[in-house]
């Protein structure tokens, strides 16, 4: 995103024309950000560990054409549903390309799962079982919660330690891969979720001593060789202006993680595993952008300004309280004064942002652009109050497409059927 004489442009489209083209609110994504986040990352891990791939966590935002991005820079896909299974077959990947790290599964899940020929990661040692029944894998991985987790985002974000319900307990981790090399299985990988969004080089080479202490025990003592071992997501991006002179260091973070890989490597007598990371907030965080419109002013018990940029179109701060950076186009040299800005649902949780120093001149027809919003933004949107989903749209070096066309009022009655009994008389 730039910012020229006070007007906003992302690689060469104003938000002016984003507003025009396709409406408000919508999502903006920069495809030459997500490359060069993509390329420097790599770069990093590379540099330190030759055997390096990065799967992208899908989830985050699921749109094919971002993903496809990703695909093209050689990055692999976690997939946590079935249904991001074959999000990632609609890439053209599949087998091991894929990670599936699904959580509390249903036998179905797993069926399914199974059938795809993805590599499977088990959240849990009761699991193990559950998939024999099905077939076996030819490799296997468990997701394992190393007792220790952190999250910038705050703690409803954490992914590990002993409040989250991701993982295979450190106790358990030599049971779980003796069952499965007792069931026959050949292959083996390990996997956990350091975090989220954490800034802190260190963090990963604390974290990446725990989880190889553990693998290295079940290594020696099982006498199994591991494939592969993948450290997760969590490489964080900072959102509050007064932290974007303390971006995460990707090389520092590399080099921690890759010395407590090797140096960990040599003490166990491990065969060198393939090392692998699947983040998603990194690559498309801060290369994705909202595009509002300020409709209602109101001066009430405070200033409250009223835009079509809601809870439903951008979830993480009425779920996390999560810290989003507003601009105003047009007025960002503007004196400031504190205000508040909501979106159009009926929840007070829809009042997002309280005493924020906006620009003094804010009015009806402004357009707001929400900066950080590529990452669990769109794929957290949700129709309530009838506020349909937005627009995405993809802008490289001055030129822009259409990547999902806005719901429309068919998509909320689609797929409803009411009884005959009930409906209105023609
Ligand atoms: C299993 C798993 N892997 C990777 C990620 C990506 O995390 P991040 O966006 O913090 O890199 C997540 C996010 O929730 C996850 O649950």
């Amino acid at each position: 995103m730039n910012i020229t004489d006070d007007r906003i442009s992302f690689d060469g489209v104003s938000a002016q024309t984003i507003a025009e083209t396709y409406g408000t609110p919508t999502y903006v994504y920069e495809e030459n950000r997500i490359r060069a986040n993509f390329r420097r990352a790599l770069a990093a891990f590379r540099k330190h560990y030759a055997d390096f791939r990065f799967f992208y966590a899908i989830k985050c935002c699921n749109n094919l054409a971002i993903a496809n991005i990703l695909r093209q820079e050689g990055a692999g896909i976690d997939a946590a549903s079935v249904n991001e299974i074959l999000l990632a077959k609609a890439l053209g990947l599949g087998g091991e390309d894929v990670m599936f790290s699904g959580n509390f599964l249903s036998d179905d899940d797993i069926r399914q799962g199974l059938e795809s020929g993805v590599i499977f990661n088990l959240d849990d040692p009761s699991l193990l079982p559950r998939v024999l029944k099905f077939g076996k894998p030819e490799c296997l991985a468990f997701r394992i919660n190393p007792g220790y987790g952190k999250s910038e985002v705050g703690h409803f974000v954490t992914n590990a330690g002993p409040e989250a319900k991701f993982g295979v307990h450190p106790d358990q981790v030599m049971d779980a891969y003796r069952a499965a090399k007792d069931a026959g299985i050949t292959r083996f990988g390990a996997h956990m979720m350091p975090g989220s969004c954490i800034r802190d080089p260190e963090y990963f080479g604390f974290i990446t001593r725990l989880i190889m202490d553990l693998i290295g025990r079940a290594s020696r003592e099982l006498q199994i060789e591991f494939d592969f071992i993948d450290l997760g997501g969590g490489l964080g991006i900072p959102y509050k202006p007064e932290d974007k002179n303390a971006p995460l260091d990707i090389d520092a973070a590399a080099a921690q993680v890759a010395t407590a890989f090797k140096e960990k490597i040599a003490e166990y007598g491990m065969k060198p595993p393939r090392l692998m990371m699947e983040p998603a907030r990194y690559f498309v965080g801060d290369a994705g952008y909202i595009v509002g419109r300020v409709h209602t002013i109101k001066d009430s018990y405070s200033r409250i300004i009223g835009t079509d940029i809601g809870m439903n179109t951008l979830a993480r701060p009425a779920m996390y309280g999560a810290y989003h950076h507003i601009y105003v186009d047009g007025r960002e040299s503007e004196p400031r004064r504190p205000v508040g800005l909501c979106g159009q649902i009926c929840e007070n949780t829809d009042f997002w942002v309280k005493d924020r120093p906006l620009p003094e001149g804010i009015t009806l027809g402004d357009l707001v652009v929400v900066e950080n919003a590529g990452a669990y933004g769109y794929a957290m949107s949700y129709p309530y109050n009838g506020r349909l989903r937005p627009a995405e749209v993809l802008v490289n070096n001055g030129r822009h497409w259409l990547i999902r066309d806005r719901e429309e009022f068919a998509d909320l009655v689609r797929k409803v059927h009411v009884p005959a009994h009930l409906a209105p008389k023609a």
